[in-house]
């Protein structure tokens, strides 16, 4: 490990490491636009200068550029290199447009940062700005060219991290333009990506445009929960308005990035219909009244059919701790049947990767990302992870083989953009004993249990997709609880009425079945036929932990209050101005909350915290730490 010293400072950095992210190490920022830990050294913005006093190197540099050798004295605060990077902000700013004040990068913009920390304040050059047209790029994503400092990451990312074809770099010299060929809707799948690593305003989030400014924000860590693979996100919320969604960084998970199926899906957490009143029988009611009602009804039908002909039924898009909570409804009310999937399948698919992962044969998308071979089987990829197909990218990019296995993986012609692969018939003809990392991903549709087993053995890692962000933590309380999938309970023949919290069953149950009660956020049909609706807040309204699907545990954190966004109030829907101590529309408690009250209402004590017993520690798992492994957690 080459040593070196940067401002008199002395340090031992890994080979291969530059002098920029040496500094980094130890808390001093060079300020830098082209260079990005994803994306590496582009060398193109200039303003990253430092100056190398003594060693192997001599003179002012790109510190983005020097790989650290022995011996090297750096000084990133001397008078040339300050002079140099004054310049390069001066330069830069030439041509950017001086508008910040009403620019919607505002306020997390890094030019402006610099700028700013640089005290560039005066313009000396009073010729014409140079103009670019914008281009219409789709709903997502506002493109405004005349703030572009010709970085490059949007276009290393766009196609070389992430494979797009349908956006690049145009032009020369000072006409360089950043777009399409034509307007038109971005195509990749991972576009808004855009937004994030731009260090500047070109690339703005255009459904959140003009609604706040970085510091109006309520947001805090949190977790994706549009699919299994649990990527962090910071969502970001004004007035009760979730107005949108950043990647955050998680080196284990997502790396840097996410997708935009877990950027731009906020409609559903805003819509003023979604379920924000408690109802009996249709009746809107307070949710404390709510709640007596479930127990009225609950021990009225518990007398006609006793205990057996209930099912208390969680759900993999429910936080763990509202099915640790659900498990132990059952057991106390003694119910007859305890559901966490809706049918067999799903429940086998989860149940299988909990059995088979442990410490050593988990793969977190690092893990795919590093390895030098890649299996894919009976998944689709794009659709079920989209963050996976990103990671086996980058893996291809560094030489990787990847294997699509069978005819159940219809990776088709957009998936080909990502990486090449080859097709085999069955995983017994992917060389996996040739390979030091290889990596097994298997999708929802797998059935080959017996092959994959066998690759486990063989030293390769196992990464199972599954049907919802804690589909991994229902498998273990299904196995510790004895829980059956809700078509197996329906087949038993015995159900007669169910508590349902954040289900998605099928609307049309045998009507002999009485849906006592319904807790949901999201409209779905089940709540039309509840006797009592339950409304519950979204995840970005409460504090919860996921499981995702590699077995790892993450705490998410309540983001902002829940009520009608204020946005949403038209004359119907606004409430009558009378005072109130909630928000109107916020008389919604999480998942876990109506259960604990149900719990105390029958006579159990008061729960303030749901994990408990061998759950108890992940109260304290730091929201912005990588999370901890729950693989290998043997049945009690
Ligand atoms: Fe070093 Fe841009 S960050 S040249």
């Amino acid at each position: 490990m080459p040593k070196l010293i940067i401002d008199n400072i002395t340090l031992e950095v890994p080979e291969g490491t530059n002098v920029l992210e040496a500094a980094r190490s130890i808390g001093i920022v060079i300020p830098h636009f082209c260079w990005h830990p994803a994306l590496g050294k582009a060398g193109a913005c200039r303003v990253c200068a430092v100056k190398m006093l003594e060693g192997p190197v001599k003179g002012l540099q790109m510190s983005c550029m020097l790989p650290v050798q022995g011996g090297m004295v750096v000084s990133t605060t001397d008078e040339e290199a300050l002079a140099m990077r004054r310049a390069v902000i001066e330069w830069l700013m030439i041509n950017h447009p001086h508008d910040c004040p009403v620019c919607d990068e505002g306020g997390e913009c890094q030019l402006q940062d610099y700028t700013i920390a640089g005290g560039h304040g005066i313009r000396r050059y009073d010729g014409k700005k140079r103009t670019h047209l914008n281009q219409q790029l789709g709903p997502y994503i506002e493109h405004e060219m005349n703030r572009c400092i010709q970085c490059y990451r949007c276009v290393r990312f766009y196609q070389e991290y992430a494979g797009g074809t349908d956006f690049g770099v145009m032009g020369r010299a000072d006409t360089v333009y950043f777009g399409r060929q034509q307007d038109g809707a971005l195509q990749s799948p991972f576009s808004g990506n855009l937004v994030d690593i731009c260090p500047t305003g070109v690339f703005t989030d255009k459904t959140a445009r003009f609604r706040a400014r970085y510091w109006d924000y309520d947001m805090a860590p949190s977790v994706c929960p549009h699919c299994s693979l649990g990527c962090n996100t910071v969502p970001m919320a004004r007035y009760r308005e979730l107005l949108k969604i950043t990647a955050r960084r998680n080196d284990a998970v997502n790396g840097w990035f996410i997708c935009d199926r877990g950027r731009f899906s906020n409609a559903a957490v805003n819509a003023p219909q979604r379920p924000r009143q408690a109802l009996v029988d249709g009746r809107p009611v307070a949710m404390d009244a709510a709640l007596d009602a479930v127990l009225e009804r609950l021990s009225e039908f518990l007398e006609m059919h006793g205990p057996g002909a209930l099912a208390i039924v969680g759900s993999p898009r429910m936080s763990l701790e509202g099915n640790l909570l659900a498990a132990r409804l059952r057991d106390l009310l003694g119910a007859g049947a305890l559901c966490y999937f809706g049918d067999v399948l799903h429940a086998e698919r989860a149940l299988e990767a909990v059995s088979l992962l442990n410490y050593d044969n988990c793969a977190s998308q690092e893990d795919v990302r590093r390895a030098d071979l890649v299996a894919i089987m009976e998944c689709e990829l794009l659709e079920e992870a989209p963050m996976m197909v990103l990671a086996v990218r980058q893996a291809w990019r560094d030489g990787a083989r990847i294997f699509i296995v069978g005819d159940e993986c219809p990776l088709d012609d957009t998936s080909q953009e990502f990486f090449k692969s080859e097709a085999v018939l069955s995983l017994a003809d992917v060389p996996l004993g040739d390979a030091k990392r290889p990596v097994v991903i298997c999708g929802s549709r797998r059935k080959n249990l017996d092959a994959i087993r066998a690759a486990a053995g063989n030293g390769s890692k196992l990464a199972f997709i599954l049907d919802g962000p804690n589909a991994f933590a229902c498998a273990l309380l299904a196995r510790e609880h004895g829980a059956v999938s809700f078509s197996e309970a329906v087949a038993g023949g015995k159900l007669k009425g169910i508590i349902s919290l954040e289900a998605d069953l099928p609307a049309d149950l045998p009507p002999e079945i009485r849906m006592l009660a319904a807790a949901d956020w999201q409209p779905t049909k089940l709540l039309e036929r509840a006797e009592v609706v339950l409304p519950v807040t979204a995840w970005v309204e409460m504090d919860g932990t996921y499981v995702n699907n590699e077995g790892r545990a993450q705490r998410f954190k309540q983001v902002m209050r829940p009520g009608l966004p204020i946005r949403g109030l038209t004359p119907e829907l606004h409430p009558p101005r009378v005072h109130r101590h909630d928000a109107p529309g916020g008389d919604v408690l999480p998942s876990w909350r109506i259960v604990a009250q149900l719990l105390e209402r029958l006579g159990e004590g008061r729960t303030e915290e749901p994990l408990s017993g061998r759950w108890e520690r992940l109260r304290s798992l730091d929201a912005e730490g990588a999370g901890e492994l729950l693989v290998g957690i043997k049945q009690n």
